[in-house]
């Protein structure tokens, strides 16, 4: 196949009867029935891996590539044991150590890759645009595990997915998200989704964590720490000091934020949940003691990662809006 062939991107026609979209790039390319379908069958495989054997037939003879240009725990280990769980084949290919360290570009690497015949690439990468690369560059689907700071949809949700399974609901729903908003792909995935199924976000930070205009997503924004009282959700972030310009002071210091800005608490009131997408800082964003208190749902989202992303990956490849899972 020339170069050019492979650079063609597949038409509507190829994609395989009942599967309705190609990627998942970002939170945009979902409606709220497709979060709702996809929360359903993430529910639906919860319930199955309750079981003794946990493995479902559903992908068998597939292949999952997960490609990691930054480092990861969560996203890696969970989409990595998600396609397990369905008995796809996996294989992980990290930047460091592959041919990325001799100068090879992304496309190249994705090329290489591609003569695999991977169903899907999930790829992690610290710039804008990488999944639309190999999107283009390859026959695979491709889900974004995270693009710099643009968009982490699969961590959108499994949060959703953490927020409903706790509070019953997510229309109407008040989460406050705290802290580094201006470096969070997080945030902004996060901050779209709500948007779709009808929950209210408002973001709290120093001015300077804040990007200008994001009230235009359908969110509202002060730097009032005490605004977090209001919320049902607490949604910690982390600051994101890799993703920070050197020499850019954004707070005066750590010590000097977690004062001012870290979740304590002194600051929660009752009935209140609290959130982080890990890893967390713990005495810098969260205290300690929120952070192993019964409030915290930081390791139910650790476990929703693991049967989202197995929905994700089951929707692009065999299900979509025709097909739901069924477990017997
Ligand atoms: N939340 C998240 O993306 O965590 P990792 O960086 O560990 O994957």
């Amino acid at each position: 196949m020339t170069e050019m062939a492979q650079l063609e991107p597949l038409t509507g026609a190829e994609v395989p009867p009942g599967t309705g979209r190609r990627h998942l790039i970002g939170v945009s390319d979902l409606t709220a029935a497709d979060i709702d379908r996809l929360l359903g069958t993430a529910a639906t495989i919860s319930r199955s891996l309750e079981r003794e054997v946990k493995k479902l037939p559903a992908l068998r003879g597939r292949l999952v590539i997960n490609l990691f240009y930054e480092s990861s725990t969560r996203t890696l280990s969970s989409f990595d044991l998600a396609a397990k769980r369905l008995s796809a084949d996996t294989m992980a290919v990290r930047s460091s150590g592959s041919s990325v360290d001799k100068g090879e570009s992304l496309k190249d690497t994705a090329l290489t890759l591609a003569e695999y015949d991977p169903d899907v690439i999930v790829i992690r990468h610290p710039h804008i645009g990488a999944p639309q690369l190999v999107a283009a560059a390859t026959r695979a689907r491709v889900v974004n595990a995270g693009d710099g700071k643009h968009q982490h949809p699969t961590q959108a949700l499994l949060d959703l997915y953490t927020m409903r399974a706790s509070l019953g609901r997510l229309e109407g729903v008040h989460v406050a998200i705290v802290g580094d908003v201006l470096h969070s792909r997080v945030a902004r995935s996060l901050i779209e989704a709500l948007e779709l199924v009808g929950a209210r976000t408002t973001v709290v930070a120093p001015p300077t964590l804040v990007p200008r205009g994001i009230e235009a997503m359908g969110c509202e924004a002060t730097s009032d720490i005490a605004a977090i009282a209001a919320a049902d959700v607490v949604y910690v972030l982390r600051m994101q000091r890799e993703r920070m310009l050197p020499g850019a002071a954004y707070v005066p210091s750590l010590r000097e934020y977690a004062a001012e800005w870290g979740v304590t608490p002194e600051r929660l009131r009752r009935g209140q949940v609290v959130m982080h997408p890990g890893p967390m800082n713990r005495g810098v964003e969260i205290d300690p003691r929120v952070a192993d208190s019964g409030v915290s749902l930081i390791t139910e989202q650790v476990r929703a990662g693991l049967v989202v992303r197995m929905a994700v990956l089951y929707d692009l490849l065999v299900g979509g809006a025709g097909a739901a899972l069924e477990v017997e």
